[in-house]
């Protein structure tokens, strides 16, 4: 069996991570669609950092549920298999899929790299974290003035390369997405039909969603899609799931593979 599976904030959901565009994806009133853009770090990067880092914490926190542990199974039982996860957790990754068979097109959380030089790194503690804030503020206003400059300076992780600003190794909002993954996308759609594709907890905001899952499932493939509301994908499913993933997930796996 060949299969493709295309997942998003959805699946993530049940473990405790916000999704983007729901209703409980507002962090301190901000809207995280306008926070993962390249003009958000330029006009404020502690504001973005402080919003990376709590969400590597709640991330770290988390588990994967049985939406990520179903498609991991899913992974092992099938010949030809690809995940291409929007997600920049690990969850899927800490579910059991190997890198070979998954593709982070959005990146990483848990990378750090330079915004100017080629410098990056990956840790799960995150290293460089941006320290905390000292709790003690000076009382006299002039040098407390000067204090918060520092501090906020602080938050924000310098290269060690070239001193420019380091920022979360993942694509934002009108970034291009990484060369090499696209071709092991496009690698795997060339390689042949899909017998069925699996588009799961995305809105389907990206053309390139819409387009892989058309493509997976060209040649009679069944397209499910996974997903309590309707995106713009929902029109050309064959199946159409209104239903959370981590209900949904394990028994559409267990019809494709057998609960063994
Ligand atoms: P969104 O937040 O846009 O969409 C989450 C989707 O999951 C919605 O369609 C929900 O209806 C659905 N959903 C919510 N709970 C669910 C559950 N328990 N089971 C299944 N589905 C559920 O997230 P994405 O589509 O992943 O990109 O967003 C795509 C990209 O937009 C992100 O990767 C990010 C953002 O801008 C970048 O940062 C480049």
């Amino acid at each position: 069996m060949r299969v493709l599976v295309l997942t998003g904030a959805g699946v993530s959901a049940e473990s405790g991570i916000p999704t983007f565009r729901g209703k409980d994806g507002y962090w301190r009133n901000l809207d995280p669609a306008k926070l993962a853009t390249p003009e958000a770090f330029a006009r404020d990067p502690q504001l973005v950092w402080d919003w990376y880092r709590e969400r590597r914490q709640r991330i770290r926190n988390a588990r994967p549920n049985a939406a990520h542990e179903a498609v991991a199974r899913l992974a092992q039982r099938t010949d030809e298999f690809l995940l291409v996860t929007q997600n920049v957790d690990d969850l899927h990754a800490r579910a059991g899929i190997s890198a070979q068979r998954m593709v982070r097109i959005h990146g990483n959380i848990f990378v750090t790299r330079c915004s100017r030089c080629d410098f990056s790194e990956e840790g799960r503690g995150g290293s460089p974290e941006p320290p905390d804030v000292p709790a003690v503020q000076p009382q006299n206003k002039r040098l407390r003035s000067i204090a918060t400059t520092s501090e906020r300076d602080l938050n924000v992780p310098t290269c060690p390369e070239c001193d420019a600003l380091l920022r979360p190794g993942v694509v934002w909002f009108g970034e291009h997405l990484s060369r090499n993954k696209l071709e092991r996308v496009e690698d795997f759609l060339d390689g042949g039909a899909c017998d069925v594709v699996i588009v799961a907890g995305t809105t389907a905001t990206f053309g390139y969603i819409i387009d892989w899952a058309l493509r997976g499932s060209r040649d009679g493939a069944q397209l499910i899609e996974v997903n309590p509301e309707e995106t713009p994908l929902s029109q050309f499913a064959t199946r159409l799931v209104r239903e959370p993933a981590a209900i949904a997930l394990p028994r559409i796996v267990d019809d494709l593979v057998g609960a063994r």
